[in-house]
């Protein structure tokens, strides 16, 4: 009999935190968890996943740039994925793969421990690729009052909008009447080393800057928003964090501790 594995897949992946976070987690239930990261690009998900989950694959996780991929890969997915169109989260049922989205939950837990509810709040999202997607739904199921989508293609924002009952902005030329509550930069720029071409009249002191990344990728948009003054700006470590729980609960029916794995994870970035 094959030993149950777990693994995320994506390109580049080399440098996952996920296989250590969930080894974390699984130490806190004395599990060892074979947790692996597996390198695959768009159109290499489906074999890549048929071979593991014949080598013992239960459970997987999809990263940049295969969560949309992932959603059209799976025989059947949760309300929440179906919503926002990408799959994070892969569960083996028999011979299928269950789709899930843990994202969105994994932001709105990891803005809870910063102390900020989206509730009432008007939010700026750049970008509107999968990871845009799963936020901007969660956000919007948050109760925020305001949700303007500014991505590269217009027409890729106006979309998702539309999906969700929010407004598309132009990229050029953003100028709100009023700053934002929150910002999130959902954008894959950071991962080029691309900085934002932003105005700063998006921001106050008091705006919340949130990017989906972290290390270097965040960088740009971080230093963005702390040279307008933003003095809640960080990265989207809490996040990664938070989503891993998630999927390590519908995995294994149990829900760990966030907090020492995040002071981890911190303390050696
Ligand atoms: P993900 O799953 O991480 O969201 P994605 O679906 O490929 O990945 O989406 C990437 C997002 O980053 C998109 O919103 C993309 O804008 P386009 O829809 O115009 O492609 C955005 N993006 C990527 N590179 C960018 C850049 N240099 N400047 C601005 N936006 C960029």
């Amino acid at each position: 009999m094959t030993t149950a594995c777990y693994a995320v897949f994506g390109q580049p992946i080399a440098h996952s935190l996920s296989p250590r976070i969930h080894a974390a987690f699984g130490a806190q239930f004395g599990m060892a968890i074979d947790y692996r990261a597996i390198e695959a690009g768009r159109g290499e998900l489906s074999a890549a996943l048929d071979a593991f989950a014949h080598s013992g694959g239960r459970g997987a996780n999809a990263t940049l740039p295969l969560k949309e991929d992932a959603a059209l890969l799976c025989a059947s997915l949760s309300e929440r994925a179906q919503r926002c169109g990408s799959v994070n989260t892969l569960i083996r049922d028999g011979d299928r793969w269950q789709g899930d989205s843990t994202d969105g939950i994994g932001l709105l837990r990891d803005l809870a421990r910063q102390a900020f509810d989206p509730h009432e709040k008007r939010v700026l999202m750049l970008g509107a690729g999968g990871a845009a997607r799963a936020a901007v739904f969660a956000l919007a199921g948050a109760g925020a009052r305001e949700l303007v989508i500014a991505n590269r293609t217009l027409a890729r924002a106006q979309s998702l909008a539309d999906a969700v009952g929010a407004r598309a902005g132009a990229w050029e030329g953003l100028a709100p009447e009023s700053p934002f509550d929150l910002v999130v930069n959902a954008t894959a720029a950071g991962h080029a080393d691309i900085p934002l071409d932003l105005p700063r009249t998006l921001i106050t002191p008091s705006t919340v800057c949130y990017d989906l990344s972290y290390g270097s990728a965040a960088r740009s948009f971080l230093d963005w928003a702390r040279a307008g003054g933003a003095v809640r700006a960080g990265d989207g470590l809490g996040m990664l964090v938070e989503q891993a729980a998630e999927s390590f609960s519908l995995w294994h029916g149990r829900h760990p501790d966030t907090g020492p794995v995040h002071a981890l994870l911190r303390a050696g970035s």
